[in-house]
Parts: C-alpha cells; structure tokens; sequence
C-alpha cells in the first residue's frame, strides 16, 4: 500500500425527513444564497421544504445552473454573492448544482481572473478562502457532496477544479428526493459510481486489501441495486443502497494509498464538451475500448475484478478479463446506457478532433503510470466508435 494523508470533513445527514434539521446546520445568522438547476427542485416541492428549513435567515436565491454547469452562468452567481455579501451557499440538487456552487465558493472571494481557477486543473485552485457550502443532494452519481472537486465547463475546456476549501460542510442524503428522477438519470448515476470506483481499482496490485474489498462491495452493490431501482422506483432501500453507494465511490476513502487512473473521466469530458454526450455516456463509451487496449497493463487487477466482482471462475486469465469486458459492457447496456460513440450521432471524422481537444488540455500522459499517450487514446476512441 503507499503512503496516504485522509481527511474528509463533510458531515453527512443521511435518511429520510431530515430537510428541517437545516436551521441547525446553516449558522444561524447567515446570509444564504442557495443555488439551483433547471427547476425540478421547485417543481417537485423540495425548494419549498429547504426554504422553511431555513427559517428567519436572510436567503437568495440562484437557478438555472444547467447541466455541465458553465463558468459564464456561475459568474452571475458570483456578481450576487458578492454584492450581497453572501456568507452561506447551499447547492439543491445534482452534480451540476453541487459543482456549480463549488466554483462559486471559490470564485466570489477570488481576487484574480476566475478563469485561473479552471486553467489550475489537478494541480488545485489557487485559492486561500472560499465561501462555506452546504448541499442538498438529489441525484446520486458523482459524489460530489463529499469531495473536494467541481468540473465546469468554459470555452477553453470542460475542466475540473479542486481544492480541500472546496469540501462541504454537511451533505444531506435524502434518498426520497431520488424518486422524481427519470429513468435516465438513475442509469446515468449508476454508471458514474461504477466508473468512479473502477477507475481506483482497475489499475495495478499494491495488496491493499480495505480499499480492494470496499471498492468490490461497491460495484457488487450498483450491479444489485441498480437494476432494482429502475424496475421499482418505490423501493426506498435500493435507493438508499443506490445513494450511499455513489457517495462512497468518489468521498475519496477507497483511493486512498492506490494508484488511480481517471484516463475514462478525462476522454469522457472532451466527448461531453465536443458533443453534449451525458457524463455518464460519455464514460460507458470510453470504458470498454480503454480495457480491451489496455488489458496487458491492467491484467492482474482485471482478473481480480472477474473473480470476485462478477464471479467468472473458469478459463484462462485472458477469458475471464474478456468476460469480464463484456458484462461491464452489458450492464451498462442492460441499463439503457449505450457503449458505442457512433450511437450518439458523433460522425467518425470527430475523433481527430478529441484527440486535438485532448492534447490542447495537456492529457498526453493519462493512466496510472501516465504511459497513455494520444495515439494509445486515438485507438481507444476508434475501438469504442462501433467497437
Ligand atoms: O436542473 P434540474 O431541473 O434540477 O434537473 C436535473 C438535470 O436536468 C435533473 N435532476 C436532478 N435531481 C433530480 C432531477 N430530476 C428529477 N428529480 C431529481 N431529484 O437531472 C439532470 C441532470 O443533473 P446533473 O446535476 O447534471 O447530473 P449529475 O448529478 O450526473 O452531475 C453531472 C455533472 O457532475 C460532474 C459531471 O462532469 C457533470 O458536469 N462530475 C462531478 C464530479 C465531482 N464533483 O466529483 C465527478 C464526476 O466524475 C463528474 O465529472
Ligand atoms: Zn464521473
């Protein structure tokens, strides 16, 4: 195992019928502006039910935050926390809202061009003070509610933003506001928790036996539940399971002392910024195409992941990671979440231009030896076109 710092200070209130308990996790002399999407917060009562949480306090309000949130409507957030000496955000909904409301913590006390925050990258923001957040999470995928990252998307790239100021400090996990979700949205957060944890687990043996075993438990857990959820969407404890599942895939508590990828994550985001593809989309199509090219580099961790994630026994080592390959492909599929680019309108003479995108962005050395150069990305993308 290597060596590892782990803190992670958000405080989780998970369950059911716990939106009230806000009045004592907000300060209670503090002006809030709580931030927003497209309108299914309102629209499904859950806005109604954080207002009054709030009681007495001073509150703004900020929607519109658009899927693969944009650095041009966050700084309008940011003019109103600014003028308004906003000393609270509390985001209301999924990545998008939570990400969203990151940058804008980070943003309104930022004294140089904001857009240095996204041009930082992995190396983290270069911030010393950011505005304290909450989050009301309604769609379990990203994790985002307990990490310490945003992606936003600007005209220079889809870009992730991190920093430890960033982390909120208290989440509340209300599986019953994941009902209203639509179908697609559930296949969606599945596939993202399942890829967040492979790409911390499907790299290289350090025999760290915890993180294994949780990250396994965890895709055992999607495999299981997410199936459910779809077919019962008034099945609280797969939603919960779902949930929790999602939160623990990227809290940062099973990459801790392991090597980790992100290679899917990185070429998923050019597909997203080029061609609007959902981020979940984006990493089902990536995925598959990265093993089947990469496998000779993965193969002890792939064979470990057949054995134990989808109990394939039989055969040599190379037939059960290309099993293995294949019912992740499956599942994604069996979901309703497709796996080739080709089948997102994406015309074949574009994959030049992720390449380009991918090289513009400085992701010329991805995986976790960092030996996947362009070339090995641009015959990932033409495995994945109609693989
Ligand atoms: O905007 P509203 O009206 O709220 O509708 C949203 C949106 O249209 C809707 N929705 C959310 N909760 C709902 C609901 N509809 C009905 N009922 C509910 N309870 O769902 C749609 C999608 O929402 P979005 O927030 O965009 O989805 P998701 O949570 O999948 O977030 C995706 C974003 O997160 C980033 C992605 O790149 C993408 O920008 N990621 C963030 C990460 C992080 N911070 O750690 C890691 C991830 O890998 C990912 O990159
Ligand atoms: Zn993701």
């Amino acid at each position: 195992m290597m060596n590892f710092n782990y803190q992670n200070p958000t405080h989780i209130v998970f369950g059911q019928d716990r939106l009230q308990e806000l009045d004592q996790l907000v300060p209670a002399n503090a002006k809030v502006l709580v931030l927003y999407g497209g309108g299914s917060v309102k629209k499904f009562g859950t806005l109604e039910k954080v207002l009054a949480g709030l009681g007495n306090r001073e509150v703004f309000e900020f929607s519109g935050i658009e899927p693969n949130p944009t650095f041009n409507t966050l700084m309008k957030a940011v003019e109103i926390v600014r003028a308004e000496n906003i000393d609270f955000l509390l985001a209301v909904g999924g990545g998008s809202v939570m990400d969203g409301t990151k940058f804008v913590a980070a943003a309104a006390p930022y004294e140089g061009d904001e857009v240095d925050l996204l041009k930082a990258g992995f190396a983290g923001a270069p911030i010393t003070s950011a505005i304290p957040l909450g989050t009301v999470a309604t769609l379990p995928a990203t994790g985002s509610e307990m990490n310490m990252g945003a992606v936003i998307s600007h005209d220079i790239g889809k870009l992730p933003v991190m920093s430890p100021l960033l982390y909120p400090q208290f989440s509340i996990l209300d599986p019953s506001l994941t009902f209203t979700l639509p179908p697609v949205q559930i296949a969606n957060g599945v596939v993202d928790a399942f890829v967040h944890v492979l790409e911390q687990y499907v790299t290289y043996p350090v025999d760290a036996r915890i993180q294994d075993r949780m990250a396994e438990g965890i895709l055992q857990t999607l495999i299981e539940v997410g199936p459910v959820t779809l077919a019962e969407p008034d099945n609280y404890d797969a939603r919960a399971n779902l949930m929790w599942s999602a939160t623990s895939a990227l809290n940062g508590y099973i990459g801790v002392g392991v090597p980790q990828d992100w290679g899917t994550h990185m070429i998923g985001h050019e597909l997203t910024d080029l061609f609007g593809l959902d981020h979940a989309q984006s990493l089902a199509v990536v995925l598959p195409s990265l093993w089947k090219l990469r496998k000779d580099k993965k193969r002890a961790k792939l064979v470990q992941y057949a054995e134990r994630v989808w109990d394939i026994r039989e055969g040599s080592d190379d037939e059960k990671v290309d099993l293995a390959i294949e019912k992740t492909r499956d599942f994604f599929e069996s979901l309703g979440v497709k796996t080739r680019l080709s089948q997102y309108g994406v015309e074949h003479n574009q994959i030049e231009n992720v390449i380009k995108a991918l090289e513009a962005h400085g992701m010329t050395a991805l995986s976790e030896t960092g030996d996947q150069d362009l070339n090995t990305s641009r015959e990932i993308l033409e495995d994945a076109y109609a693989a």
